[in-house]
């Protein structure tokens, strides 16, 4: 049984007092989700622990990045043992804002997922192609070649530790969505490749991020291979984010 999993990326945005504010109504009405949804906030590092601290039972907390290394002389980095020891389950891979802004390779984010896995932390692999591949027809092409590069030190054992998201760069933080049916037909396609790559791809949860807001997240979220969400901008809105979460089919 895969699991259901709303994500919310908090990219380089809040404060203390803002983790405060969210967490409080995420808290309470999150007791009253009945749909089984798993609920992960990833705040920039330096708030983990105080997304930690207001203790919501239930939620799960992420990183954004990690290392590519698990300790050492690397000003600046944290690794994935840390961030493991300091409560995190979760860590996004190769978002595109790192691939775009931070020149990472496949190689890099290869060896993020493979520290991830040897951690003990889900590693959420985020894959998708530009508008200009889009429009040359080669995105599922693109996103099976992420899909090879980024998961290709992946032991037979370990798949559990992997969620996918497929994130189209031309709808993240732009408003724009890719339809249900095209997000439904990339999910197939991104199942049918894991299977190829020796995964067991039906218990693998894959994600949609891009634009999810709270009035187009149940038509995403009732595609057969859309199991959550990857959600920027609507998770830093308490209540937009629950109503997401909400989206979740088994929701009230
Ligand atoms: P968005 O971002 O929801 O603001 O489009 C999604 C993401 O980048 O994970």
């Amino acid at each position: 049984m895969r699991r259901k999993i709303v994500a919310g990326n908090w990219k380089m945005n809040g404060s203390r007092a803002l983790v405060k504010q969210l967490m409080a109504p995420v808290g309470s009405e999150l007791a009253a989700l009945d749909n089984g949804v798993g609920v992960v906030i990833i705040p920039p590092a330096l708030y983990v622990a105080d997304v930690l601290e207001s203790a919501v039972p239930g939620v799960e907390v992420g990183v954004q990045n990690i290392a590519r290394w698990n300790s050492g002389a690397y000003t600046g980095e944290i690794s994935g043992a840390m961030a493991r020891d300091s409560g995190c389950g979760y860590v996004l891979v190769g978002h595109s804002e790192r691939r775009q802004l931070f020149d990472e390779t496949d190689e890099q984010i290869a060896a993020k997922v493979g520290q991830a896995l040897d951690s003990g932390l889900t590693a959420i692999l985020c894959v998708g192609e530009t508008l200009a591949q889009r429009n040359a027809g080669t995105a599922e092409h693109v996103v099976a070649g992420q899909l090879r590069a980024g998961l290709v030190n992946v032991g037979d054992n370990q798949w559990p530790g992997i969620v996918v998201a497929y994130e189209p760069v031309w709808a993240i933080g732009t408003g724009e969505t890719a339809t249900a049916e095209d997000a439904q037909a990339m999910h197939a396609a991104i199942r049918n490749e894991l299977e190829k790559l020796g995964a067991p791809a039906d218990e693998l949860s894959l994600l949609y991020g891009g634009s999810v807001k709270a009035d187009n997240a149940a038509a995403l979220f009732a595609q057969q291979d859309i199991d959550g969400g990857l959600i920027g901008g609507a998770s830093l809105k308490a209540e937009e984010f629950m109503s997401i979460c909400r989206a979740v089919p088994g929701s009230y």
